[in-house]
């Protein structure tokens, strides 16, 4: 029987460990603290800020919304952001994209302080991601990542197929696929507009994520029997509904999942656990500029001994790689995730 990943609970499993970090944190004196800078009228942007803003609160995280009308001048958005990284309770920062047409986009990116860039595109955390040594990985592929180890989904030598090459979420998500590392090991083909045949690609694989932007593109026959299928998609298309409307992936649910093993919903899969992993690099950014240890959720990986519950599975740095990742016992000293991953 196909498992259909529930994206809500593994979500829901994760910020429930980091509540527990979170309060570490505030019980050490640190509120960890996000802000979000909003540079559109788009409503699109507005509904993903709003959305950021209550998961802060829910959880304890000091949630914040700098906003700047479009017409503004480019340099106002850059002095912002230079004072944001001066603060020493602004932990993460992030700018919601997509920004107007006057303001250069990769400039965003290299203004915000690399130690605050909790969405991971600043290209010194680009660098670190792809060399290995991840800082903060981006929230979707991160997400992702979590959604598999949920599954019990070994990615170790296995054909995976990207479908889409963005910057924040088909190469990232390539990047963490083919390293060395849990989560990754598999052999990984990233596929975009230009690549011919793309059945003959997916139908090879053992994993398809589809994150194109286009409406229901992998359906059944593009599949093997037993495929793990995450779709990232996320399209308004035409429908005869009170809304006029619909929501659908980039995966065409029903018959790929007479096919699949394991695959996402849309809505209800990926989609919750950007902003939860978004979270988890606040939390981490908190804990790694004021020095403070705490233990980041997990959720469970086979090649750490099978364990699927984020409940008996919470160490520092769980997505550190495999040499802590035999480390662990119990919980981690601090002193060798710092060892490990100096910053
Ligand atoms: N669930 C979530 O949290 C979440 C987060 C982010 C994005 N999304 C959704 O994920 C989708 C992708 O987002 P994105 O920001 O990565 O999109 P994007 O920047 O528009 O990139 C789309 C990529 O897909 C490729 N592509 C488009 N049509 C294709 C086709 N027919 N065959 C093969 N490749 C094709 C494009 O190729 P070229 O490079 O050649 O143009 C491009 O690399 C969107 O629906 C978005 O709404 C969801």
């Amino acid at each position: 029987m196909t498992h259909v990943l529930d994206g809500n609970a593994v979500s829901d499993r994760i910020r429930s460990n980091l509540q527990t970090a979170i309060d570490h944190l505030r019980d050490s004196g640190v509120t960890p603290g996000l802000t979000t800078v909003l540079m559109s009228e788009d409503d699109a942007s507005r509904t993903y800020v709003s959305m950021k803003q209550q998961a802060c609160e829910d959880i304890g995280i000091d949630g914040r919304t700098r906003r700047l009308d479009a017409e503004q001048p480019a340099e106002d958005l850059f002095d912002l952001v230079k004072e944001l990284n001066a603060r020493a309770d602004v932990h993460g920062i992030l700018v919601q994209m997509p920004v107007p047409d006057h303001v250069d986009k990769r400039r965003v990116f290299r203004s915000v302080d690399p130690m605050k860039d909790v969405d991971g595109f600043h290209p010194e955390n680009v660098g670190r991601l792809v060399a290995g040594n991840a800082r903060y990985k981006p929230c979707t592929p991160h997400g992702i990542q979590k959604l598999l180890e949920s599954a019990g989904v070994d990615t170790a030598g296995k054909e995976a197929v990207v479908v889409g090459r963005s910057d924040i979420v088909g190469k990232p998500m390539a990047n963490l696929l083919i390293q060395k590392a849990p989560g990754g090991n598999a052999t990984t083909t990233l596929c975009h507009s230009q690549t011919e045949n793309l059945t003959e690609k997916t139908r090879q694989a053992d994993l398809v994520i589809a994150a194109a932007g286009y409406p229901e593109l992998i359906d059944g026959s593009m599949l093997s029997e037993g495929t793990t299928v995450i779709d990232v998609g996320i399209n308004h298309v035409d429908a005869d509904n009170e809304k006029g409307y619909k929501l659908v992936g980039d995966v065409a649910y029903e018959s790929a999942k007479q096919k699949a093993d394991v695959i996402t919903p849309v809505p209800g899969g990926v989609g919750p656990m950007t902003i939860t992993m978004l979270l988890y690099n606040t939390v981490k950014a908190a804990s790694l500029q004021t020095e403070t240890p705490v233990d980041l959720p997990w959720v469970g990986l086979p090649s750490v001994g099978g364990a699927r519950d984020a409940d008996k599975a919470v160490f520092a740095g769980g997505d550190f790689g495999n040499t802590l990742s035999r480390m662990r016992s119990g919980k981690e000293s601090f002193l060798l995730w710092f060892l490990a991953y100096p910053v």
